[in-house]
């Protein structure tokens, strides 16, 4: 017999029932992923662990002078003047005009309509209006430095013309200017230095070219970060095509695959939701897929590696790699490998993982060596997330010590592995070279080669070819058009514009060479010998001044989406009732339902009547003044207690909210973290604004302002928010010296009723703070319709914020004060130029981030 429930909601609660089934398998299959690491270990102690094993000083010495001779042949080469490096040598990425230019590069071509391209151009040139930089560049760059300079001015003064909003001014000049297809030209020229081919037929016709016979090429069909199955379907077609191509192109060459051009896969490109929590669909969907480009790739006999992306990635990256080792139909087919990024400081942990199981398997594996190309974006994810570390290295010569030590660890190990080392600094190619020397004896001469990026190091590598004659070096080909290039095109302007970047500084005449080649195990000795701090740069925790923020969880690392779910999975009912000083009131109990799962009881109510909400008013009324007097300082003492209660429950109140509200856990606990912060910032701000002042009185009388609070506040919340909202109209109306009644909405009763305990615990007096649980059209109206009170601070709808000015204007008392935040719809204005992933992202991904809980 079906319960009433189920035959009431029929098939829906079937899929609902279904969807706790997938959770299961879910949490199983994170609970199989390899242990790596914690991804925020302490940078010190990570540092410690890597820089054991030190080279020694003839090595290095040996390794610099090589790094010497390789920089003087860069230094004196002839290099394109007019190239992405020199522009943003000139315009550094730190000045407006940089962010300018890199702005238009990432926008102007996208946009597909010209009158956005012109809006776009003339908003950005005229932050050259003023410029001082870049005319004391080459020659070339002073001729557009100058002409940038006076672009941006006519277009300021067009744009000054234009105040009254026609814009005439700013149209005519660009219509006449020259100025739109030149810049265009110039960005499509700043992307073309990075793009092997548009197309794979020009792709292949171009490796025909081949400068050395010791060159190859890895193509990367780009188009990364797929948002929907038909992005990854032409990803992966595209990588299909690319291998059939190779395959034919190779039929009658060697045995050898490392002589072979190959293919370098990145595998977001091929499944829409490659993350921690979709793991089952990227066995189910995305492993399948990645097995047949390998059995591709292993048919045509060339390399695959598949690319390292962002570092919430790492550990689902090696699980699907790991999984392809003991894929049979591979063999041990050795062109099989993967990207590691040695800014990480996992590194060193990954690679020993997988060497272990490469011999356990006796599979032979390449790994590609980087240093890593996304750590501007995982400085501030890692910032964002409020995390007390982060996930890479937050020195550049630890990222450099961490590569030479996995290098060394994959020039001396036993098993076979091929080596392939990613850079294009000279003193890590130096270093590459001296270690091989070293341990040719240890590892039978293990074969290894270099790589490049396309658009990059060409003189560095002009110079190793010249010097070394059995060097291999491999250049990484992107294959695409403009609109797939977005993403690379900005790691690399990044890349090329950091000042902390190799290929920045060995073009800026003014660093010297000797800085390039600064012995960075001297560098990792003094930081070990000193005090400093572990991370160079302020943790997510340490962003503001004047608070603490709240503590982050990285959902994406599988340990700790697994707490989390367990905690979700594991909770207790819990039994609310309104929290009124001496009262107890109330009619009867009800169940309160998970929403997502409605079989779930999440813990029953009590709802209060229009007779306990007068009681509360009472209760509220009487302790005013009190918690007035106690002063700002005292009172903001208590809310940020507020903030730390609720930090130490937050599993227990993210749960809650998942299963009360319906949130997934993800938003779940962002919001517990917004209700901390909003404490710790009213905490701050009330300590700041009400300070006592003193005033100077007449005839030397000293006198104060003291700011009071209002009286009783009545703050009324709304479902969607049912911690932060409420939580945050609390602290604020404490920390101003008033008395709280607090009523929450009516179908999130228990997550206000625990959060109320613990503000309770954390040292808020229980008649200061009165929780009414009940109806908006009972107990909402007796509360904004009672004399008593001084203020309402309302969250929801307009219609009901207009209910309640209304019944606080009916009142026969002082004029009530009323703040309301209506509507709860924001428009979002979204033109041309925006990038649709970004837009649909903001909008449509909160809600399937991270696993809801059964749905
Ligand atoms: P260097 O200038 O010596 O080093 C730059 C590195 O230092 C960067 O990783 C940068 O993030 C890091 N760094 C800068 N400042 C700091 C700091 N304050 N603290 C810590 N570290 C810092 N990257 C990927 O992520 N995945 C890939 O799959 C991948 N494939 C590649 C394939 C090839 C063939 C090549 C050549 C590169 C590839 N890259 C990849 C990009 C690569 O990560 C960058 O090109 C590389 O980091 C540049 O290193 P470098 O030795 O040339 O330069
Ligand atoms: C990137 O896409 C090259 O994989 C590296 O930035």
């Amino acid at each position: 017999m079906p319960r009433p429930l189920e035959a009431k909601h029929g098939a829906k609660f079937q899929r609902l029932h279904d969807a706790g089934a997938v959770l299961h398998g879910v949490l199983e299959a994170l609970r199989r992923l390899p242990d790596l690491g914690d991804p925020y270990e302490d940078e010190r102690q990570a540092l410690t662990a890597i820089a054991t094993d030190i080279p020694a000083a003839g090595v290095r010495d040996a390794a610099r002078a090589r790094a010497l001779r390789y920089i003087d042949a860069v230094r004196t080469a002839d290099t394109a003047l007019l190239s992405a490096q020199n522009l943003l040598n000139s315009f550094p990425l730190a000045t407006p005009e940089g962010i300018a230019l890199l702005r238009l590069a990432e926008a102007l071509l996208r946009a597909p309509d010209a009158e956005t391209q012109t809006w776009l151009i003339a908003e950005k040139l005229a932050h050259f209006r003023d410029t001082r930089i870049g005319l004391d560049g080459n020659f070339v760059t002073r001729v557009l430095a100058t002409a940038l300079k006076i672009a941006g001015h006519t277009a300021a003064d067009a744009e000054l013309q234009d105040a009254g909003g026609d814009r005439g001014s700013l149209r005519a000049w660009l219509a006449k200017s020259a100025l739109r297809p030149l810049v265009i030209d110039g960005i499509r020229r700043f992307g073309d230095q990075f793009v092997f081919a548009t197309n794979l037929p020009d792709a292949m016709a171009r490796v025909k070219r081949r400068p050395d016979s010791r060159v190859t090429y890895s193509f990367d069909m780009l188009g990364e970060g797929a948002r929907t199955r038909a992005d990854a379907d032409r990803s992966y077609t595209s990588y299909v095509d690319a291998l059939e191509s190779l395959k034919s192109a190779l039929k009658q060459d060697s045995q050898d695959w490392t002589a072979h051009d190959g293919i370098s896969v990145k595998l977001s490109a091929i499944h829409p939701r490659f993350e921690t929590a979709q793991i089952e669909r990227c066995e189910r969907e995305l492993y399948p897929r990645l097995v047949e480009l390998a059995e591709l790739a292993r048919s045509a006999n060339v390399n695959l590696t598949v690319d390292a992306e962002e570092s919430e990635r790492l550990v689902l990256h090696i699980a699907i790699f790991e999984r392809l080792m003991r894929e049979s139909s591979l063999g041990d087919w050795p062109g099989l490998g993967l990207a590691i990024q040695s800014y990480q400081p996992r590194a060193l942990h990954t690679v020993s993982h997988l060497l272990q199981v490469s011999e356990e398997l006796r599979r032979p594996i390449a790994v590609r060596l980087v240093k890593g190309a996304y750590w501007d974006a995982e400085i501030k994810r890692a910032q964002e997330l409020g995390m007390s570390g982060f996930p890479v290295f937050t020195r550049k010569w630890a990222t450099d010590i961490s590569f030479l030590t996995v290098a060394r660890r994959l020039l001396s190990h036993p098993a076979p592995v091929y080596p392939q080392f990613a850079t294009h600094n000279a003193l890590t190619v130096a270093s590459i070279l001296e270690f091989a020397r070293e341990f040719s004896s240890q590892s039978d001469g293990r074969r290894y080669e270099f790589q490049r990026l396309h658009g990059m190091g060409d003189p560095l590598y002009d110079a190793l070819l010249a010097d070394q004659p059995d060097v291999r070096v491999r250049v990484y080909a992107p294959v695409g058009e403009f609109r797939d290039l977005l993403a690379y095109l900005v790691r690399r302007l990044l890349e090329n514009g950091a000042n902390t970047s190799f290929v920045h500084q060995i073009t800026d005449s003014s660093v010297p060479s000797e800085l390039l080649v600064r012995d960075v195990h001297e560098q990792a000795r003094s930081y070990l010998a000193s005090d400093a701090p572990p991370s160079a740069l302020p943790t997510g925790r340490q962003l503001f001044v004047e608070r603490r923020n709240s503590r982050g969880i990285d959902l994406q690392y599988a340990p700790s989406l697994l707490t989390m779910a367990e905690t979700v999975t594991r909770s207790a009912q819990v039994a609310a009732t309104s929290l009124i000083s001496g009262h107890i009131g109330g009619s009867w109990r009800v169940d309160v339902r998970n929403p997502a799962r409605l079989g779930d009881i999440v813990g029953s109510v009590v709802e209060s009547t229009s007779h306990d909400a007068g009681r509360a008013v009472e209760a509220a009324s009487a302790s005013m003044q009190g918690w007035d007097a106690l002063g700002v300082e005292a009172r903001a003492a208590i809310v940020n207690r507020i903030a730390d209660t609720w930090e130490a429950a937050h599993d227990e109140l993210a749960a809650l909210i998942v299963r009360e509200a319906g949130r997934t856990m993800l938003d779940a606990h962002l919001e517990v973290r917004e209700a901390i912060d909003f404490c710790r910032y009213y905490a701050a701000l009330g300590g700041a604004q009400m300070k006592v002042e003193p005033l100077p009185g007449p005839a030397g009388e000293s006198n104060e302002l003291r700011l009071a609070g209002r009286g009783v506040f009545v703050c009324i919340s709304p479902w969607n928010f049912p911690l932060a909202i409420f939580g945050g109209q609390i602290a604020a109306a404490l920390v101003a010296g008033n008395s709280v009644v607090a009523k929450p909405a009516e179908q999130t009763p228990l997550i206000a009723f625990r959060a109320v305990q613990l503000m309770f615990d954390a040292g808020v007096p229980r008649d200061v703070l009165q929780l009414v649980l009940g109806r908006g059209d009972t107990v909402g109206k007796s509360l904004t319709s009672d004399p008593r009170v001084a203020g309402v601070a309302f969250t929801g709808s307009t219609a009901t914020a207009r209910a309640i000015n209304r019944a606080l204007a009916a009142r026969d008392s002082p004029i009530g004060v009323l703040i309301a935040e209506t509507g709860g719809q924001n428009a979002m204005i979204v033109d041309s130029s925006a990038l649709p992933e970004q837009v649909t992202d903001a909008v449509v991904s909160s809600a399937f981030r991270c696993l809801r809980e059964r749905v």
